[in-house]
């Protein structure tokens, strides 16, 4: 239980981790890549889950139980949702909720709960590597993470998602690797660079700076491990 398990969702967003990394091996389960070996001497197992919260969760629960990681850090971009996050900025996921699940349906879970807490020292963590890299023209927050099986490019989505979870930014796989992890009992955290403002322009905006923020947060990820 040695390694720290890292989930992007596009080769892009772990692009930037493997060439950080010294590879040890790599092997394949249900579809998914796993590549094993050290990066800045920590021992992890890097992954590409591919888009959506089903692969996410299938991907994250072989992590757990092929690989005995004992944290998780799912890297990658969003759209911004709060009014203070801007194109760019970092979210720091602080609980993780899925926005396309009736609460009802969360009910199996003991004790009831519609969202799940990341790792506290996970989030010091990320936070502190933020403050790391300086002087930056973006700022970081902790805030919640919301996901779906949609891209949100939508006003009136947008404000259905504001008005039930208040979350900082949306995505599409956070919610089942946070929910996948905490019910194995394993601490995660999300982080998450705004390709767009989850809006009319979305998509537009997220031709733009997809690339960019990808690599933003992966490169936050390479500082939260140096400071491991
Ligand atoms: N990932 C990046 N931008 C997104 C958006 N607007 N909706 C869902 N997932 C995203």
């Amino acid at each position: 239980m040695d390694s720290i398990g890292i989930i992007g969702a596009m080769e892009l967003e772990i692009s930037l981790l493997l060439k950080n990394m010294s590879f040890d091996k790599e092997e394949k389960h249900a579809g998914f890549k796993f590549y094993l070996g050290k990066i800045f001497n920590t021992d992890v197992v890097v992954t590409c889950c591919n888009v959506g919260k089903v692969n996410a969760a299938a991907c994250t629960q072989i992590l757990i139980d092929k690989y005995n990681v004992k944290s998780i850090i799912n890297t990658g971009i969003a759209g911004g949702i709060h009014s203070d996050v801007k194109v760019c900025d970092v979210v720091i996921s602080s609980d993780v909720a899925h926005h396309d699940v009736r609460k009802e349906q969360m009910e199996t879970l003991f004790p009831y709960r519609t969202s799940f807490k990341s790792d506290e020292n996970l989030v010091k963590t990320a936070v502190c590597a933020c403050e790391f890299i300086g002087v930056k023209d973006w700022n970081h927050h902790v805030g919640r993470i919301v996901s779906g099986e949609c891209f949100v490019s939508d006003r009136g989505l947008k404000q259905k998602i504001v008005n039930e979870f208040s979350p900082h930014c949306v995505e599409m796989e956070g919610a089942a690797i946070g929910h996948v992890a905490h019910i194995n009992n394993v601490p995660f955290v999300i982080i998450r660079s705004i390709s767009d403002n989850a809006d009319d322009s979305a998509n537009e905006t997220y031709n733009n700076y997809e690339s960019v923020a990808a690599i933003q947060s992966a490169n936050i990820v390479l500082n939260m491990i140096k400071l491991m």
